[in-house]
């Protein structure tokens, strides 16, 4: 028997959930947000990756857990020849293969479902990859495809598959909220392995400290070597 308390959703995010599916026009793209797949335009934090990643002069890139594959399509909009948008979670592979066929003047984008790197050909390497990871662990049923492997368990996972998938000056930007412990944030874990990381954007917003973060997995330092 488990005797944990579950973890509350927050009354923003069951919000969203109970508006489910429903249609939005975000920067100009159109989308369904189908039953189950997280919301886009909650929050800030989608929207202020999607502009942040697009000031990267990038080739090829991966929109790493796509959701609704927003990241993917205003990637792709901004004029990125090779877009990729993965995701673990069924629900949200088959939302983001409607939505890239609604933007039909924008896309391809290559969709896969993939627990993280999974299956995603290793001969294609990356420029940039966009993660907007789930924050924390979550508790009992997945919501939105985020798990119990939410936080410190994903960030480190991938950040270390992250390196044999990149070209050399390739780019991993995360994001994070400090409403969730520190020990989660992406630039705890990816010191700790040894990845240099920038901080791009600090914002308080939503009664809590957000983040976004630049990490550079091909370029790992000595200190990190044998984490
Ligand atoms: C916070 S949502 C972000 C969705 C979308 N990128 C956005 O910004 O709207 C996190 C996404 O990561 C996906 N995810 C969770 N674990 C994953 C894994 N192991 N591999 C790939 N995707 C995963 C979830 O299914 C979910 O769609």
């Amino acid at each position: 028997m488990d005797h944990e308390p579950k973890k509350q959703i927050h009354p923003e995010f069951q919000r969203y959930i109970d508006q489910q599916p429903y249609s939005i026009i975000l920067d100009g793209l159109k989308f369904t947000i189908d039953k189950d797949v997280f919301p886009p335009d909650m929050g800030k934090c989608s929207q202020n990756l999607a502009r942040i990643a697009q000031a990267y002069p990038a080739q090829t890139v991966l929109d790493m857990g796509c959701g609704s594959g927003y990241l993917a399509l205003s990637l792709k909009r901004s004029g990125v020849p090779e877009v990729w948008a993965s995701d673990i979670h069924a629900p949200a592979v088959d939302c983001a293969r409607k939505n890239v066929e609604r933007n039909e003047s924008v896309g391809p984008v290559h969709v896969v479902q993939s627990d993280l790197f999974e299956n995603i050909p290793v001969t294609v390497k990356f420029d940039l990859v966009v993660f907007n990871q789930p924050f924390g662990p979550g508790q009992g049923d997945t919501v939105c495809g985020c798990g119990p492997d939410g936080g410190y368990r994903i960030v480190r996972r991938f950040l270390r598959q992250a390196a044999d998938r990149m070209n050399p000056d390739g780019v991993v930007i995360m994001a994070f909220s400090d409403r969730e412990p520190a020990e989660n944030s992406p630039d705890q874990v990816a010191a700790e392995i040894g990845y240099p990381v920038r901080t791009l954007l600090h914002e308080y917003y939503g009664e809590a400290n957000n983040y976004i973060f630049e990490i550079r997995p091909r370029q790992r330092e000595e200190s990190g070597r044998n984490s």
